[in-house]
């Protein structure tokens, strides 16, 4: 995780590094710095907490900071507890080289005792800290230019990073270089800009480069960037590609919060997946992925979804989609166990990867093992052009557009959305489904945005609950069927923004242990929609209420029986069942939201997390 940034230019850098990294704080925040460089020398200012503090912190000496080169890091603690000498940025032994660092260096405690034995010594416990001082003993001992002895470094060590490095000595370079984690060149007229994510610079330049693994670049003043293979030194030609961000996508506009106003533009994200891919008036799901790999889905022995977090509760979802409307056999799995448990697949399956950021180490890493078994992988990504994106064989971006608070909802929404087109598209394909359901289905989904616009107008049962229940300890969400995702995905956003305990659950499963939680002092949050189980449903909720639980139950407008044993109801409006998850989960976003907000949290950045999990 961690984010960076840096410039490099004629501009005075200090509010281009400060404003960018407060952008880049869903990557971590808790702790930050950054470093001016001119031919004075440079000055360095770092603090543990958010970006805030260290405006603080540099405030008195805010006249000390002029440059028009400097970088700048926000941390999300690996190596080292977060405090102001394990921030960012880290300096060598001679004060030479100064550097920041997302990723992990895994041989650094070797490399550090070698250092050690050679005379180094370090204040910090970080990799970061490492890394810095091998660049330097081995730029001194062999006499090399900072970008050789950066090359030669790199292909010492094991790991990822994205780096940038000042060197006091060549006060107008920054030398850059990727490996596993994001770093992104932003060109304009006579300035780069750099970061982890194009957001910090996008009112500067639209233009930019994704570097990719084992690059590195030279940036220098009135100089073309020059960019390089990192393990032999060859020459590359950047390619430099136009990025289509409207800035109104990366404000939070009236809303306190992201995450409230992300709830909120569901109803837009949603048409904005299905635009040009659902033509309702044709009858047809264009999606191009599946169109020219047609012959692969047809024929697949299997297909494996694999993801972290939201993206995996999804892919459950895309389990009983893809199963239903296709006959594939699905699994979904956590990306962390797929990629270490030698799994079993092979040219006739497919892997469907799902991240929102495109940059979830773990998922990166399952793609790169499933396409190495020779497995067909196909990226449902959010972020364009992250490495994901880049990594799959084919895919399909859900046009979310930027999700920024920490707690994922719109790209929860688009991604179903994205899975429910290719379910439908393979269905047919296959003639499994009926022309009629396709049809329905189709026209259904045309319907979706105004039944969650709806739902978040007229949410007024759910602020009413979350004034009951905020300062309740332990939540309980059961669904059964295709809601059974979005219990889990319902207690994901309460623990994560509240940092309430809160669990899902498949409603029968209760009899099988959990139903000892049960007393008169447990919500319990029951999706019950009249669709698919709803009398099973009914008799886990009477097995419930038989044991003094408290139930929030969501229903419909017509729903009697569950109504009259619920001690709170929120109404939703009715859809088929294969549709049911894009309006469940909106009033358990609320809620979370509600309940966070009245505990009085940090919604967008929840402590301890961060948006992007660029590390293992
Ligand atoms: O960017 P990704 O979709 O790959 O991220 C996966 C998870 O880290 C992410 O969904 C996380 O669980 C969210 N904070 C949940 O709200």
């Amino acid at each position: 995780m961690c984010g960076i940034i840096g410039y490099l230019g004629y501009r005075e850098a200090y509010h281009i590094l400060i404003n960018g990294l407060k952008k880049l704080e869903y990557r971590g925040y808790d702790s930050s710095g950054i470093s001016i460089i001119n031919k004075n020398g440079y000055s360095l200012f770092k603090t543990k907490g958010k970006v805030n503090e260290l405006e603080k912190k540099i405030y008195s000496f805010k006249n000390k900071l002029t440059g028009t080169v400097g970088i700048g890091h926000t941390r999300w603690a690996t190596h080292g507890e977060p405090n102001d000498i394990n921030a960012h940025p880290h300096v060598s032994n001679s004060n030479n080289l100064v550097m920041i660092h997302n990723g992990i260096i895994e041989n650094y405690h070797a490399i550090k005792i070698i250092l050690l034995k050679n005379g180094y010594t370090f204040n910090s416990k970080t990799d970061t800290e490492v890394l810095v001082n091998l660049i330097e003993y081995i730029k001194y001992e062999n006499n090399l230019s900072l970008e050789e002895a950066v090359r030669v470094s790199l292909n010492e060590i094991i790991g990822a990073y994205s780096i940038a490095i000042l060197e006091k000595s060549n006060p107008e370079t920054i030398i850059i270089a990727k490996l596993g984690s994001p770093l992104i060149i932003g060109i304009g007229k006579k300035e780069f800009f750099i970061a982890s994510d194009p957001i910090p610079f996008i009112n500067y330049t639209k233009n930019v480069i994704y570097m990719k693994d084992g690059e590195m670049a030279i940036l220098k003043k009135n100089k073309e960037l020059d960019l390089r293979k990192i393990i032999n030194n060859h020459k590359l030609n950047p390619i430099i590609k136009r990025l289509k961000i409207n800035l109104k996508e990366i404000e939070k506009g009236e809303y306190k919060y992201f995450m409230l106003k992300e709830i909120c533009e569901q109803p837009k994200t949603i048409l904005d997946t299905l635009r040009g891919r659902l033509l309702i008036s044709k009858k047809i799901i264009c999606i191009n992925g599946i169109e020219s790999n047609k012959e692969k889905f047809i024929n697949a022995n299997s297909i494996i979804i694999v993801a972290c977090g939201t993206s995996w509760h999804a892919g459950l979802i895309g389990e009983y989609l893809l199963e239903k409307y296709t006959r594939i056999p699905v699994e979904v799995e956590y990306s962390s166990e797929f990629r270490y448990r030698n799994p079993i697949i092979g040219k006739k399956d497919i892997v469907i990867v799902i991240s929102q950021s495109g940059e979830t180490a773990d998922t990166l890493s399952a793609l790169k093992l499933a396409k190495k078994k020779g497995a067909f992988v196909f990226g449902i990504c959010n972020v364009v052009g992250s490495s994901i994106a880049r990594n799959v064989n084919a895919g399909v971006y859900i046009h979310a557009g930027p999700e920024i608070g920490v707690a994922s909802t719109k790209a929860f929404t688009s991604q179903i959305t994205i899975l429910t087109l290719i379910a439908l598209k393979i269905g047919k394909y296959k003639s499994i489904i009926s022309d009629l359901s396709y049809k329905e289905i189709c026209k259904e989904l045309s319907l979706i945005p105004e039944k969650i616009n709806y739902v978040i107008k007229y949410n007024s049962s759910i602020k009413k609950i979350s004034n009951l229940l905020y300062y309740t300890n332990n939540f309980i969400y059961l669904g059964r069927g295709i809601n059974f995702p979005v219990a889990l995905e319902g207690a994901l956003k309460l623990k994560e923004i509240s940092y309430i305990h809160a669990e899902g659950f498949p409603a029968a499963e209760m009899k099988h242990g959990p139903m000892a939680l049960i007393d008169k002092n447990i919500p319990v949050i029951v999706i019950s929609p009249l669709k698919g189980s709803y009398k099973k449903m009914l008799s886990n909720i009477q097995e419930i209420k038989a044991r003094r639980g408290k139930i929030i139950a969501l229903i419909n407008k017509d729903d009697v029986q569950v109504r009259m044993l619920a001690d709170h109801v929120i109404n939703i409006p009715d859809t088929i069942e294969e549709l049911s998850p894009l309006i469940t989960v909106i009033p358990l976003q609320l809620l979370a939201y509600q309940i966070a907000f009245l505990r009085g949290k940090n919604i967008d950045q929840p402590r301890n997390l961060a948006k992007s999990v660029t590390v293992e």
